[in-house]
């Protein structure tokens, strides 16, 4: 029926008007690249321009799309987007924060909240899921994104187009969601932002790719062209991207847009000799709408006359924008998504707040905890100091879309709430970066004045995002050296760490006696953070990225390959092995780490059959105790290794994890099926399927902790 509606409408349009579907202009507000037009309420008045991004208010957006409505010829509506990526005014924790609950689930859930939020403010496109895997966490988009692993990151970007989505994009509490930055985004060289990618098409296939194609394959309506040349051609220019793997391979029927002025820089890309130029690289290539660049609205009609592209492509890019605007129910009710009275209703309303609340719990993940120095006790005299302790605008994170940071209680409001003001003393003691050691002082006397020290230091919520990398990912030397004050105090020291990245903290980590990661937690972040610290919520996140040692082990992840000489620590020095002198190969903290206030043990796993018959599903299963004194949740985790392939394989690859919530004392089995997919991959002739022949299978909590078994695959 869409499609008979879409062509019909097209079958109307000017050539002009076509070309104004597929443009997208900033309305003005939050910017993140140069200002290309100022003047787009003309263009929407002329039917230049067909959908606006970055405005974010019901009456706002109602009044634009007046203008579309009643003064352009065609009336065709206006579609607005916008980047909602962890919540449009509650906000959720930043995604890589959202990432280690590893709850799918809840994950769904703050999608959906957010959606519902965003589409009653009159937005209908939200610039998310970014599937981009990282393993770079110099780059500052990590904070926006799921990791490092292909199957957690897929597993999470479904969850949130689902969230977004809903069953029924037409809904007024829905979005359409945009899967982004494809591709490879996330792989810049040396880990600045936009850089160069350059990585095997099997490395590109088995690592970088899956989470794109999850979300997808979960229905997302349409996709972002990412800022980098991959392989020599820009993603905005290439055809094997954009048409070949994401049309034809994977049958994506929705829009291409490109991220902000994408087609512009394929001329500093050196692609492209001028915007004219780079309009038919992208148009060619399949990238159906130029987001704020405006090279489709001043070069398709000469680019048509000149044969340079067709007419067939124009209109099926027009035809794939109309059928989302269709989906949307745009046609039907231009209006409905601009409602006060529903902004009013949804926004900070209880239930969001309340889920704030439980993913920012979830999300928090504890590194370490000696002599039990956490969850802090009753009655105890706390010493709150740092310089991330008392701020109220970082704790929301990047991209925190129209999220009002100043009503954010901070973590020292909350721990007065939480512990009483008696129990608290506060020193600021440093700036976030800087030489200056004046409240050195002042937070060690208030550390002797205390029974425990808890350190809130970490990041600026400006270090991270768009245009944020950083070439060292330690903790500025002012913050290390007000804990080294604190530490040299005696006094037992919980450092929290508040950052859109891993961090490299070889020289902080034994300074401490417990550390726990808090990403930028959103609007409910410190009363959750409070929860865990006063141990009303027992910590249950994981890491979905390795914490290196120290910067220059990056890229460091989990899942790598074992290397003809592979470095076993054996006690022997091991001279010509893969390894480095001076600093050991391990990270500081694995990827799938993250404790708990009690204990948990893992029997072996048990599998269904040593010998399993190719075609066949693999059951594996395995007893986890809480052998702890509290109650708790634990995040099992699968691994696999393919002993022998056709091509070099990883030395563990997650292929999957629960959640299970165990009482004090109690045991639960969880069971795992590992079908021939989890087992496939992109073989020497880049065939996707199994080979036969030795796997190993691990179960634990992390991936360096971890019990094993192993089976055949038999033809
Ligand atoms: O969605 C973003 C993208 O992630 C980075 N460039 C700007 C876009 C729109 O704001």
């Amino acid at each position: 029926v869409i499609t008979h509606k879409v062509d019909s409408v097209l079958s109307m349009m000017t050539l002009d008007e076509k070309i104004g579907q597929l443009t997208l202009y900033s309305s003005g507000w939050d910017k993140t690249g140069p200002s290309m037009n100022e003047n787009y309420i003309n263009d929407i008045k002329a039917g230049r321009c067909g959908n606006i991004f970055n405005a974010f208010s019901p009456d706002y957006n109602r009044k634009l799309q007046k203008i579309a409505m009643e003064q352009t010829r065609m009336k065709i509506p206006l579609l607005f987007g916008y980047d909602v990526i962890h919540g449009q005014k509650t906000i959720f924790p930043i995604p890589l924060g959202e990432a280690a609950s590893w709850d799918l689930k809840s994950i769904q859930k703050t999608a959906s909240a957010a959606a519902a939020e965003a589409a009653a403010a009159g937005i209908q496109w939200t610039y998310a899921p970014m599937c981009d895997i990282a393993r770079d966490p110099r780059w500052g988009r990590v904070s926006e994104g799921a990791g490092e692993d292909p199957y957690l990151g897929s597993k999470i970007a479904a969850a949130r187009v689902h969230g977004f989505q809903g069953t029924d994009l037409a809904s007024d509490t829905t979005v359409v969601a945009c899967v982004k930055h494809f591709a490879a985004y996330g792989a810049p060289e040396a880990g600045r932002d936009y850089n160069t990618v350059d990585m095997s098409e099997r490395k590109l296939r088995d690592v970088y790719l899956p989470p794109y194609k999850a979300a997808v394959d979960a229905g997302a309506g349409t996709v972002m062209t990412s800022f980098n040349d991959l392989n020599g051609v820009p993603a905005t220019a290439s055809h094997f991207l954009m048409t070949d793997i994401l049309r034809k391979e994977w049958g994506f029927n929705g829009f291409v847009v490109t991220d902000y002025t994408a087609i512009n820089e394929l001329v500093p890309h050196g692609i492209a000799k001028d915007d004219k130029d780079a309009a038919a690289l992208a148009m060619n290539a399949g990238v159906d709408m130029d987001m704020q660049g405006g090279t489709y609205s001043k070069y398709l009609k000469e680019l048509l006359k000149e044969g340079r592209v067709t007419q067939e492509e124009i209109d099926n890019a027009v035809r794939r924008v109309l059928r989302i605007k269709f989906r949307l129910g745009l046609f039907a009710d231009p209006y409905k998504y601009f409602s006060n009275k529903r902004e009013k209703k949804l926004t900070y309303s209880k239930y969001h707040m309340a889920l704030a609340r439980q993913m920012a719990r979830e999300s928090m993940v504890l590194l370490k905890n000696d002599k039990e120095t956490l969850p802090l006790k009753k009655g105890q005299r706390i010493a709150l100091i740092g310089p991330l302790a008392d701020s109220q605008r970082d704790l929301l994170g990047s991209w925190h879309a129209a999220g009002d940071w100043k009503i954010n209680k901070t973590v020292k409001e909350a721990m007065v709430e939480q512990f009483g003001k008696s129990n608290i003393r506060y020193a600021k003691g440093c700036d976030l970066r800087g030489d200056n050691r004046s409240g050195f002082a002042s937070a060690v006397a208030v550390a002797r004045r205390s029974d425990v020290v808890v350190m809130v230091l970490g990041e600026s919520a400006e270090w991270s995002g768009e245009a944020a990398s950083r070439a060292h990912i330690n903790l500025p030397h002012i913050q290390s050296e007000l804990l080294e004050a604190i530490h040299k105090t005696g006094k037992p020291v919980v450092v929290v760490l508040m950052s859109g990245r891993p961090l490299a903290l070889d020289k902080e980590v034994p300074m401490t006696d417990a550390m726990l990661e808090a990403w930028f937690p959103g609007t409910e972040g410190a009363p959750a953070l409070a929860d865990v610290l006063s141990g009303k919520y027992n910590p249950s996140g994981k890491l979905p990225m390795t914490f290196p040692r120290i910067t220059g082990q990056i890229p460091i992840y989990y899942s790598a390959k074992n290397t003809g000489r592979p470095y076993t620590k054996t006690g022997k020095e091991q001279k010509y092995r893969s390894r480095y002198l001076f600093t050991p190969n391990t990270p500081e903290f694995a990827f799938g780490h993250g404790l708990s206030y009690t204990t948990f043990s893992y029997s072996a796993p048990k599998l269904s059959t040593v010998r399993l018959q190719m075609g066949d599903t693999l059951h594996v299963s395995a007893t986890i105790t809480n052998t702890g004194n509290y109650d708790g949740t634990e995040v099992a985790q699968l691994y696999i290794r393919d002993m022998v392939g056709s091509v070099t394989r990883p030395v563990k690859e997650l292929k999957g994890f629960r959640r299970i919530f165990l009482k004090k004392g109690e045991s639960k089995t969880v069971t795992f099926d590992l079908t021939m997919n989890d087992l496939s991959f992109y073989r020497k002739d880049m065939t996707w399927g199994t080979e036969p022949g030795d796997f190993k299978v691990f179960v634990g909590g992390a991936s360096d902790n971890v019990k094993e078994a192993a089976f055949t695959l038999v033809k």
